[in-house]
């Protein structure tokens, strides 16, 4: 068992967290991943109130353990925050807010209601901020991730974050998809990890087969930054640029970004049809570099498990025979 702040904070049994990935996540992941003694979260930027209520009675029938909510807050308003908190998650996962949001009141209103807050960020000075507004756990997330991410790489902001942060949990993402990251994240100072792509591959999650297949297939230099998905859905990131798929559909509209704008709807349209068939080279789709260590699509349950049980291993056994009592003699 690895006991840190966060599973303390949180009272569950392992570090192991799954990403509020809006779209890519249900209600049977999340359960299995609190379930197998993690914290699933469940990505509801994209839901209605209605939708948010449904989910958290599904989840709620599959697992009594606790588990969270995310809002990607730049794309909600007040009321739908105010809805996901009368759901009464434990955690409220938030990340990439507008300037015009105010963090201490929105993480005020989830304490009022017992709610546990975790934020990510993707740079040092967000951190400080976060933690200053009352967040319970910060999440560092670097740009090996899938989705939307910053400018650092995770061994370098995991380790800024823990250095300005001591107040509070602190939890590594981005490329974190086995044991071995799992040990280093904790080496690095980090409580705990959050991964969205190694959940990606595992029965329990929504994605289209063939998108489980790519990511086994993945040596993990597939993928590109860009705000192209951005430009193509109109969604106006607060300073975030994408890792996604380097498809056809992204080749196609590189460096065109007048033109995507001008056609975005009959696209867009099209591309949400390709995506439900399947059809990967003409969808928008989001992973990262760890896809290169995925190569079985296992239960959500098994991932944590895995994970922990390498991590023990690595920390308790190869590491600690690492460390020479005394000097060869040669
Ligand atoms: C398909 C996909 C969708 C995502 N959607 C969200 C989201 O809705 N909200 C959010 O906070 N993060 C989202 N993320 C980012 C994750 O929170 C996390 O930072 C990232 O997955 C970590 O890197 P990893 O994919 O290498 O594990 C998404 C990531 C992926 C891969």
């Amino acid at each position: 068992m690895i006991r840190t702040r966060f599973t303390d904070l949180m009272g569950i049994d392992h570090p192991v967290v799954l990403a509020g990935m809006s779209g890519d996540t249900s209600p049977e992941l999340v359960a299995a991943v609190s379930n197998a003694g993690g914290l699933g979260i469940y990505g509801a930027t994209s839901d209605t109130p209605e939708q948010m209520a449904a989910a958290v009675a599904a989840i709620r029938e599959k697992t009594r353990a606790p588990f969270g909510l995310n809002l990607l807050l730049a794309f909600v308003e007040d009321n739908e925050i105010r809805a996901a908190l009368e759901t009464k998650p434990s955690v409220l996962s938030t990340a990439w807010p507008r300037d015009d949001q105010d963090l201490k009141a929105i993480f005020a209103a989830a304490h009022e209601r017992g709610v546990k807050v975790l934020h990510m960020v993707a740079a040092v000075g967000d951190a400080v901020r976060a933690a200053e507004a009352g967040a319970d756990a910060v999440i560092a997330q670097g740009t090996d991730g899938g989705g939307h991410i910053g400018l650092i790489g995770t061994t370098v902001i995991v380790r800024q974050v823990v250095r300005a942060v001591s107040s509070v949990p602190v939890l590594a993402a981005g490329g974190i998809c086995d044991g071995s990251g799992l040990a280093a994240m904790l080496a690095l100072g980090a409580d705990g990890v959050l991964m969205g792509t190694r959940f990606l591959a595992t029965p329990e999650a929504p994605a289209h087969d063939a998108v489980k297949k790519a990511i086994l297939n993945s040596d993990g230099t597939d993928t590109i930054v860009t705000d192209v998905g951005d430009i193509l859905m109109g969604n106006e990131w607060p300073g975030a640029m994408a890792r996604v798929s380097r498809n056809h559909l992204i080749e196609r509209w590189l460096g065109r970004a007048n033109e995507l704008r001008r056609h975005r709807e009959p696209l867009r349209e099209a591309m949400f049809a390709a995506r439900k068939r399947g059809e990967l080279d003409e969808a928008l789709l989001y992973w990262g570099q760890g896809a290169g260590l995925i190569d079985e699509i296992l239960p959500a349950g098994k991932v944590v498990s895995d994970l922990v049980t390498e991590a023990e291993t690595i920390l308790s056994a190869r590491l600690p025979g690492l460390v020479a009592r005394e000097a060869p003699t040669r």
